[in-house]
């Protein structure tokens, strides 16, 4: 059986994905469920890119251990030193530099010739390969480069000690028939001199069929992000790749060391963090990827699991619990649960979370674990809040004008507005926007109900952009106006760490 590895890249490429910019206490979580999951690396960002970058990859580096770090560079001195100053603590730490190859690129963005990008990928492959053991090179858009020349820059720059030579499908272009031949000549010609590693984005909907032709034909790697985020269409996605070699194992005799016990998880952690949706019918992890509609379907099912499931919901970790929380859940019962769903908090935040959980329960009849999943992602998972909702009320109805009055704690002010509006969310964000004098602009607003019955837990999620940056705010609540209210605040703390400016714009 051979062993694939798994290297994650939702905190780089993944991050890449509009509106999808997590800050570091956001990466650091995903980074330790990333952990629990198995894979072998994690991507953790570019770190020349930004300060915010640079602290996200160091921090990693630093506090999560059990997965090979890797810092991106482009093939530049500079951005080496950089990437490698951010991995420099890691247990097990990696330099992953890129040069484009493709003629395309080399004509019309670098505007040098083909022996140009050879020898700079050569020389910057020695200069990483001084600092670390682990290298990895990217001739990025090869599948769109001449072959006779990406052998030529993959034979060099493993000669010059990359240990991992990685082939991206820059923008999603080539078939996986076409792929599994390209990447057996490579694996031909290198034989077992350096890992072969595949990154594949999805822009025509192959991202993982390319990924999996590459398996079969020598890859040893698969560079994916978790729910497929990424750049424009996405990535090759984590869930589906692994889950495709569990599955079918007969065919392709290839195993990952993951957890897919830890795969539902994941990609809730992903979701709730980047404020990306998973489409229902997505396979593996969407809403409906184990709902069998059809009479013919479930009569089936009744009668033999086999008859119409391939991959059974359990193995990648969708649980219904026998044990629903409730209001009279004491202390033990509510840490047991958090163990079961894979949280690992620190004594203080569990205090948070229970409290928190107390006055849910007072509001709602049972808790499900969706309820104790959000509320952790909301309530402990935090930004750096600026920005603090502290109280609010509102009247509307048939016949009244709505009116909102909200009270924010802003750097430890308290500061109120009263505002009407269009309705109680429109009186409601008027306040909000009048306090913190924001300028950024409101591009979607989406409202869920989690689990089911009028007490439910509403989950409301907007969409803002100032400057070109655009942030996701997620908030949770019985009362759907608090729950917006609580979006907004947070997309608001988002937009204020990223662009990191006054308070008051
Ligand atoms: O898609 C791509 O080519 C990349 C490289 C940096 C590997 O993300
Ligand atoms: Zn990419």
């Amino acid at each position: 059986m051979r062993y694939i590895k798994i290297f994650d890249t939702t905190l780089r490429d993944g991050e890449q994905s509009p509106g999808a910019s997590m800050n570091v206490e956001e990466k650091i979580q995903v980074a330790k469920q990333l952990v629990r999951l198995g894979v072998d690396y994690i991507e953790a960002g570019f770190p020349i890119t930004s300060e915010g970058d640079f602290e996200a990859v160091k921090r990693i580096a630093n506090e999560v251990h059990g997965a090979g770090i890797v810092g991106l560079a482009r093939a530049k001195e500079e951005d080496i030193k950089r990437a490698y100053e951010a991995v420099r603590d890691a247990p097990m730490k990696r330099i992953h530099t890129f040069h484009s190859t493709s003629d395309i690129h080399l004509k019309y963005q670098y505007r040098i010739s083909r022996g140009e990008a050879l020898k700079r990928s050569v020389e910057m492959v020695k200069f990483a390969r001084s600092l670390v053991e682990d290298v990895e090179f990217s001739p990025m858009d090869a599948t769109r480069t001449d072959v006779t020349y990406l052998l030529e820059v993959i034979e060099a720059v493993i000669e010059a000690g990359a240990t991992t030579v990685n082939i991206p499908d820059t923008v999603g272009y080539i078939t996986p028939y076409e792929f599994g031949n390209l990447i057996r000549t490579i694996k031909e010609k290198i034989g077992d001199k350096a890992t072969i590693s595949v990154h594949c984005h999805n822009d025509l909907g192959l991202a993982v069929a390319n990924s999996l032709a590459a398996i079969v034909n020598g890859a040893g790697q698969v560079e994916c992000t978790i729910n497929g985020i990424g750049e424009r269409a996405g990535n090759c996605s984590m869930e589906e790749v692994v889950m495709n070699l569990k599955t079918r194992k007969d065919f392709y005799n290839a195993e990952t060391r993951i957890n897919t016990k830890e795969i539902i998880r994941t990609s809730r952690l992903v979701t709730r963090i980047t404020g990306i949706p998973v489409q229902p019918n997505k396979a593996i992890v969407g809403a409906n990827a184990f709902a069998h509609e059809s009479g013919i379907h479930q009569d089936g099912l009744l009668k033999e699991k086999m008859t119409y499931e391939i991959i059974r919901p359990e193995d990648i970790g969708l649980q219904k619990t026998e044990l629903v929380l409730g209001k009279h859940s004491g202390r033990h019962a509510f840490k047991t649960r958090l163990r079961e769903l894979g949280y690992n908090l620190s004594p203080e935040e569990i205090e948070i979370a229970f409290k928190r959980f107390k006055h849910l329960a007072d509001q709602k009849k049972q808790i499900f674990d969706e309820d104790i999943e959000l509320l952790i992602s909301t309530e402990i998972i935090k930004t750096k809040e600026i920005y603090k909702l502290v109280d609010m009320s509102v009247t509307c109805g048939i016949n009244v004008k709505p009116k909102a009055s909200v009270k924010l704690k802003v750097d430890n002010e308290i500061i109120e507005a009263v505002d009407t509006g269009d309705g109680p969310v429109d009186a409601t964000y008027k306040a909000i926007a009048t306090i913190t004098r924001t300028k950024s602009k409101l591009l979607k607003f989406e409202v869920k109900g989690i689990t089911g019955g009028t007490d439910a837990l509403g989950e409301v999620t907007v969409t803002l952009e100032e400057d070109g940056k655009k942030v996701r705010g997620l908030g949770a609540d019985t009362d759907i106006i608090v729950a917006s209210a609580k979006a907004y605040v947070n997309a608001l703390n988002k937009l204020h760490n990223i662009i990191n400016r006054a308070i008051y714009p």
